[in-house]
């Protein structure tokens, strides 16, 4: 097994992959630049493994830092999770998301094109489906986006893309993730949002834990069955372990290959009230509200291509993945 650099390693994902990495038998080598994470998570993860993991405090626009941490590794590849993420920020401030995003992953391309590796899985997002293309999203389909967040994710695509085409050692798998929820099942580590939460279920579970009244449904009048969004809702550990599929992938085949990550079943948003409802045994307070600007009715994913080239799919359920979220806030009503 090699070793490998997991950037963005102490947010959600990252140090959730961080475990399955190291439960697969990698060394992993972790950086943040703490904009959006705590150096805390890192120390859970050795909690949790009980292996020691090297955390470098870089920013991944910071070349000379980058060099450091190649010149002190031997890396074999690079799991790409740093960046910024939300979507009502990135309209406010699109500058800094195409600087962060872009600019940061051309870095990164630089400095492993300087060391000789080759190897990438990253962290695309089912937002590059748009809103026009009809469910289940497939891979093949054409990709668009309605914000500057969706606009990074598809010009990191084409970035590798055209990289593949120019280097034929290149690998890079893009992993184009449905939902993401739940936490690791010790409870230690989880989503850790600032701030008031903008997605559904860490919004529903500080209602829950009693720091926020009440739930706003964003709309029941959507052409669904019972009138609410639908997502596909992902276990974070279950995506986790995609990656460590999809790096043995990679090891194994050159070129550019986008793959979902998605359990390929739907949910409603009163489904996951519901759900989330059992795990914490209160009842959530909501109200409806108006439609959510930029929000489509359903998105789900055709997950069949990473079972057939990566042998992954998905298996948690939607009340697992609310009992480990309910879990995790429960024991951290304040984050890490
Ligand atoms: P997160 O914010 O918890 O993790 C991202 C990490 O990147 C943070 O720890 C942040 O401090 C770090 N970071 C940001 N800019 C950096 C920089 N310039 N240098 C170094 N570190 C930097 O988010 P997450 O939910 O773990 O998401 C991980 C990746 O997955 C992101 O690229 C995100 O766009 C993508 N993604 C997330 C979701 C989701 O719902 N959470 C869905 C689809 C795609
Ligand atoms: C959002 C982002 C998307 C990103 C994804 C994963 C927007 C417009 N889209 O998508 O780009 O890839 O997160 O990070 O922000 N809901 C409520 N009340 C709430 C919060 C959400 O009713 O307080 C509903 C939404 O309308 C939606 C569902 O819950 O139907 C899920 O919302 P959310 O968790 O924000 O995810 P996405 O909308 O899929």
């Amino acid at each position: 097994m090699g070793k490998i650099l997991i950037t963005g390693g102490t947010g959600f994902i990252g140090s959730h992959a961080c475990i399955a990495f190291i439960n697969a038998g990698y060394q992993v080598v972790l950086m943040d630049n703490l904009s959006n994470s705590k150096v805390e998570a890192a120390a859970r993860i050795e909690m949790i493994t009980g292996k020691h993991v090297r955390f470098y405090r870089t920013d991944m626009r910071d070349v000379e830092g980058m060099r450091q941490i190649f010149l002190n590794n031997k890396i074999d590849a690079v799991i790409h999770f740093a960046g910024l993420k939300a979507v009502g920020e990135s309209v406010e401030k699109p500058l800094e998301y195409y600087e962060n995003n872009i600019g940061g992953t051309i870095k990164l391309l630089e400095v492993m094109a300087e060391f000789q590796c080759n190897t990438m899985v990253l962290s695309s997002s089912a937002t590059v489906y748009g809103c026009d293309n009809p469910v289940p999203y497939l891979e093949d389909m054409p990709i668009s986006a309605t914000n500057p967040y969706g606009y990074t994710k598809v010009m990191i695509e084409q970035i590798l893309r055209d990289v593949c085409t120019a280097n034929s050692s290149f690998r890079a798998v893009v992993l184009r993730y449905f939902n993401p929820i739940g936490a690791h099942e010790s409870g230690l580590i989880g989503e850790n949002p600032k701030g008031i939460p903008n997605n559904l279920v860490p919004y529903v579970a500080q209602v829950a834990v009693g720091k926020l009244k009440q739930l706003s449904v964003f709309g029941n009048d959507y052409d669904t069955p019972d009138g609410t969004g639908v997502r596909d809702y992902i276990h974070v550990m279950d995506l986790a372990n995609g990656h460590v599929a999809a790096l043995d992938y990679a090891m194994q085949h050159t070129g550019f290959e986008p793959i979902n990550l998605g359990t390929g079943k739907g949910s409603s948003v009163l489904e996951v009230v519901h759900a989330y409802e059992k795990a914490c045994r209160k009842q959530i307070p909501l109200q409806i509200v108006e439609r959510r600007a930029g929000d489509i009715a359903t998105s789900y994913a055709d997950p069949t291509k990473a079972k057939e080239l990566l042998g992954w799919e998905a298996v948690s359920n939607l009340e697992e993945m609310c009992a480990d979220s309910w879990r995790f806030t429960l024991q951290n009503p304040n984050g890490i």
